[in-house]
């Protein structure tokens, strides 16, 4: 019953199969945010005061006085001399107008009366008091590492941070207790808000116990504060608060109605970190400031998410992530409107949960990722059909590639062909939005993420720099610096050159046009400016919308008693985008049996956490190297997607190849 009713898809089929450009619905144009087709041409002419707007979405405390200084590539810096804070942006300044509007909508789990409506005027409240934060010891400056799912506390404690300049490093709950301490140390803080546990599918689940294993690898000392989640229904897990932990709620109660005067940062001080896989094992710690990232995400917000004031918005991305940071948190705050956050997952209790949801709160929008459009349409149209989701005028997409035919799918039977649908590319490190149509200028093409937004200079090249053909695949590079990008790795410039700019740039010279921006993203552009993103070109794994790196997969499993090597590739898959695809060498004595798979796939899900879990371990004596000793990761991907082998010519061991290729088939 789960199957797509065969009868509707013939119909999909053939009415949308060969449709290739989509024009955006009048009734959405009629009352868009943006519908000025010449907002590229102004905005290429007015480079770089374009952003002014962004920036007046703003309350600033002091005015700025330089939208951009570019004297020292690629330490851009945009808003020099202005300051402003960030939790005054997305709560106080709303009070006059939304005191009683709905800031966030909390959908919690499993019991429905569970949900909170929290309205500017509470989130003020909780906010300020969340600011006691300082009685443990937080200054300015100070790295507050915040590991919590999607509770109401994580983006009160982000605000909280926020408001007394100390920039928080969220890590996705999801992750396990040696990535939360690599993050720990990485950033050096000595402040950490987690929980005593979470619902997950109805049922509680341990946290701080993960929590307490981590912090045992945390080479400095740590003031914990922890949320009580669970209640009477955490008792089981026989937590005892120890010295250095505080009860979040005695710590705010302490505070009872208590307000704390917003730190004015400067435009350039960090709001925040996020830590995100790279081409090696260490995650990077990407550096987001105050002014850009905030006048991006409210900028893009308005201009791609068509968010205003009086919407409820619903982003199902999970705070932990840029996403959620960017589209749940900050953007649509700073906007004023009602941003919803969902704890549990589309498919609990049935899968009928999200449409329910959306039409419950008759949302106005929905940004969600390819991966779950892929698991809805597996399900079946009858789910969303069952609900009223009319309420609906826009819908965007994020993460990973769309393939059209989910597209199509997302915009008939979520849609109902009303709703313009935004394929947006961007990064943790741009911050907000780069690559999309906007919904009330532009065609769409199902596929294609769009052209560049305006102000931005988007080149697909080739590896000597030239922009290629349309239709030809390149590589994605931004041209010119923009407000929301990262200003560099936390405490590593050298990494942040060698990672994003060295490869084309001259990083000799102090001439911005000679830096150019690599996201390690390959793309084509068609004749008309739109551009399809055809996915990472380095060692990094996109599954189900999040980024994984290999090396940290594969040091996970090289821990694993018994193992000798292990090289880890992306392998094509149905729902998930690509999944993890592991090829294993044993040490002598050791047996590659169910045994051990179990182990090496423990060993990964402790080491990073079970959306990093292999879908396949494929033993091997011998994995494909060229002469020089390098892995051959195409050929296992080659493999690993049941494709014809590349070139082998290369190899020291040719015949290795079909010795794995028979053992991936058994
Ligand atoms: C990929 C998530 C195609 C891309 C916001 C990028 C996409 C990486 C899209 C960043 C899209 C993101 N089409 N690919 N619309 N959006 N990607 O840092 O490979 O978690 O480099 O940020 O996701 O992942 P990150």
């Amino acid at each position: 019953m789960a199957d797509e009713d065969p009868a509707d898809d013939v119909e999909l089929e053939a009415r949308l199969a060969d449709q290739g450009v989509f024009e955006p619905p009048e009734s959405f144009v009629e009352q868009a945010n943006v519908t000025d087709a010449g907002i590229y041409e102004e905005f290429e002419e007015n480079w770089p005061e374009c952003w002014e707007g962004a920036a007046d979405l703003l309350s600033w405390d002091d005015d700025y006085d330089q939208v951009l200084d570019d004297s020292n590539p690629p330490f851009y810096e945009w808003f020099t001399g202005g300051t402003l804070n960030a939790s005054y942006n997305c709560i106080d300044r709303h009070l006059p107008e939304r005191a009683d509007e709905a800031a966030l909508e909390w959908i919690g789990e499993p019991v429905e009366e569970d949900n909170r409506s929290i309205t500017y005027e509470e989130l003020h409240r909780e906010v300020n008091e969340a600011a006691a934060l300082r009685d443990l010891g937080v200054g300015e400056d100070d790295v507050v590492t915040l590991y919590m799912p999607m509770i109401p506390q994580l983006p009160i404690a982000m605000l909280a941070c926020a408001r007394i300049g100390a920039p928080h490093s969220v890590v996705f709950a999801g992750f396990s207790a040696e990535a939360l301490a690599t993050r720990m140390n990485a950033a050096d803080s000595e402040y950490l808000v987690t929980c005593d546990g979470y619902y997950r599918r109805g049922d509680p689940l341990d946290h701080l116990d993960k929590t307490n294993e981590g912090l045992a690898d945390v080479d400095h000392d740590v003031e914990t504060v922890v949320v009580d989640r669970l209640g009477p229904n955490g008792d089981d897990f026989g937590h005892d608060l120890d010295e250095d932990e505080h009860d979040y709620a005695d710590l705010v109660a302490d505070h009872a109605g208590a307000t704390v005067e917003p730190v004015a940062r400067d435009a350039e001080d960090m709001l925040f970190l996020m830590y995100t896989s790279g081409t090696t094992g260490q995650p990077k710690g990407v550096k987001h400031t105050t002014a850009g990232y905030l006048a991006w995400t409210a900028w893009t917000s308005q201009a791609v998410l068509d968010v205003k004031p009086e919407d409820t918005y619903f982003c199902s991305a999970d705070i932990g992530w840029i996403t959620g940071h960017s589209y749940i948190v900050y953007g649509p705050l700073a906007l004023g409107t009602t941003s919803m956050m969902y704890e549990g997952t589309p498919d609990y209790p049935t899968r009928e949960r999200l449409w329910q949801i959306i039409e419950e709160y008759e949302a106005d929008q929905l940004y969600t990722a390819p991966t779950a459009i892929r698991s809805f349409m597996k399900w079946g149209a009858e789910y969303p059909a069952n609900n009223d989701l009319s309420s609906l005028r826009l819908l965007g997409t994020v993460g990973e590639p769309i393939n059209p035919r989910a597209w199509k799918w997302y915009y008939k039977h979520i849609g109902g062909e009303e709703c313009p649908v935004v394929d947006t590319w961007w990064q943790t490190e741009t911050g907000g939005h780069m690559v999309t149509t906007l919904p009330g200028v532009n065609d769409m093409k199902p596929g294609s993420a769009g052209p560049a937004l305006p102000g931005l200079d988007v080149e697909i090249v080739d590896t000597n720099a030239e922009e290629v053909e349309p239709g030809r695949a390149g590589y994605l590079t931004v041209q010119k610096p923009w407000p929301g990008m990262l200003r560099t790795l936390y405490k590593n410039d050298e990494r942040f050159i060698d990672e994003y700019w060295a490869e084309y740039s001259d990083t000799d010279s102090d001439d911005p046009e000679d830096w150019v921006y690599f996201p390690e993203d390959g793309a084509k552009v068609d004749d008309e400016d739109y551009i399809t993103v055809l996915g990472r070109v380095d060692d990094v794994i996109n599954v189900s919308g999040h980024r994984l790196g290999t090396m940290e997969i594969e040091s996970a499993i090289v821990g694993v008693d018994g193992v000798a090597e292990a090289a880890v590739v992306g392998g094509d898959h149905d729902l998930k985008g690509e999944a993890v695809y592991a090829y294993v060498i044993l040490e002598d004595g050791y047996e590659g049996n169910d045994e051990m798979r179990a182990a090496i796939v423990e060993g990964v899900e402790d080491a990073i956490g079970p959306i990093a879990r292999p879908e396949e371990v494929v033993f091997t004596p011998e994995l494909p190297k060229t002469r020089s000793g390098k892995i051959m990761r195409r050929l296992l991907e080659d493999i690993a997607n049941d494709e014809e082998l590349g070139d082998t010519s290369t190899l020291q061991n040719p015949g290795i190849v079909d010795d794995i290729r028979s053992k991936s088939d058994d």
